[in-house]
């Protein structure tokens, strides 16, 4: 490796922080909700104004099938359809096509999904779930290296970035630096997400007699659909940590 190259990273170890996740760079997110889709795959829904949203499509258990890597906005009193992006510039959509169910009815409210989601933690959402479901086998104590991880907090006083449970699942998890499709222009359904990680594959074939709940599943998806990310804001990382509520300043 040349001296250039070596600069060149040290630089973008400095542009990369604060880390909130295992992906460089990316940027902090927060779970919005979900809004019904028709029969006809249509949906119709109010978002908030002036703030970047990506969309998923989620299967029936709210896991995602495909997903957004890019964002876009609405602005006040601004109606938008995904068809005006996703359609042939040719093939002209408008507002108020009555064919599509959603439209001929009132908009959707979004719902808002579990704690933890918004604004985004690691602490609130997953931690719970890996302390009530698997710690009983992944304590430090029992834990096999690699091959059986320690799945507890870990010592709040080592001041690490993590805790480290959320470091022991790394390998397991989905984020986009290890997803390797950066440049392609669309993906295909199960390339995203908790659907293309170890850990729900491994969780969703059996394991050990496990049984989780519903909601516990479904906050393990939530994490890994949402790029694995541990800290939803790049501010008050200390108290993200201790599990508290923090705001993203730019929200
Ligand atoms: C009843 C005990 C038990 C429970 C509960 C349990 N595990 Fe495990 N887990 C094991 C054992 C034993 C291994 C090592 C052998 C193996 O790979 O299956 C393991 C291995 C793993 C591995 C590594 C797999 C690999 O391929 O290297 C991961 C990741 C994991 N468990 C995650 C979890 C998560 C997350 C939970 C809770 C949602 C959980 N486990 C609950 C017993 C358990
Ligand atoms: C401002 C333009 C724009 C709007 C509006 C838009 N999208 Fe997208 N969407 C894109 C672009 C560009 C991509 C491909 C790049 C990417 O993955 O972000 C994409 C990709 C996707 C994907 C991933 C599919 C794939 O091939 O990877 C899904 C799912 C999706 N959009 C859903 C929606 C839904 C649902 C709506 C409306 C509620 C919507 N989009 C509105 C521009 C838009």
């Amino acid at each position: 490796m040349n001296k250039q190259a070596i600069t060149g990273m040290a630089a973008l170890a400095t542009l990369y922080q604060p880390k909130i996740g295992f992906g460089d760079q990316k940027s902090a997110r927060m779970v919005l909700g979900t809004v019904p889709v028709e029969q006809d795959g249509s949906a119709y829904f109010k978002l908030p104004v002036d703030k970047p949203i990506c969309f998923q499509a989620l299967d029936a258990d709210g896991v995602a099938v495909q997903s957004m890597r890019s964002a876009t906005y609405v602005h006040p009193g601004e109606s938008l359809t995904c068809l005006g992006c996703h359609n042939s510039p040719t093939n002209g959509y408008r507002m108020g096509n009555t064919s599509a169910t959603a439209l001929r009815r009132a908009p959707s409210v979004i719902k808002p999904d579990v704690d933890g989601s918004k604004p985004f933690s690691f602490p609130i959402l997953v931690q719970p779930v890996l302390d009530k479901n698997c710690v009983a086998c992944h304590t430090k104590s029992k834990a096999d290296g690699k091959k059986c991880p320690d799945l507890t907090q870990g010592a709040q006083a080592n001041n690490g970035d993590f805790f480290t449970s959320y470091n022991a699942l790394r390998d397991f998890t989905f984020f986009w630096d290890n997803a390797g499709f950066d440049n392609v222009p669309d993906s295909k359904p199960g390339q995203i997400g908790a659907r293309n990680s170890r850990l729900y594959q491994m969780l969703v074939k059996g394991h050990h007699g496990l049984k989780l709940s519903k909601e516990d599943m479904h906050r393990l998806t939530l994490w890994l659909d949402c790029n694995s990310d541990f800290y939803g804001a790049y501010e008050k990382l200390a108290e993200q940590k201790e599990g508290k509520v923090v705001w993203p300043a730019l929200e």
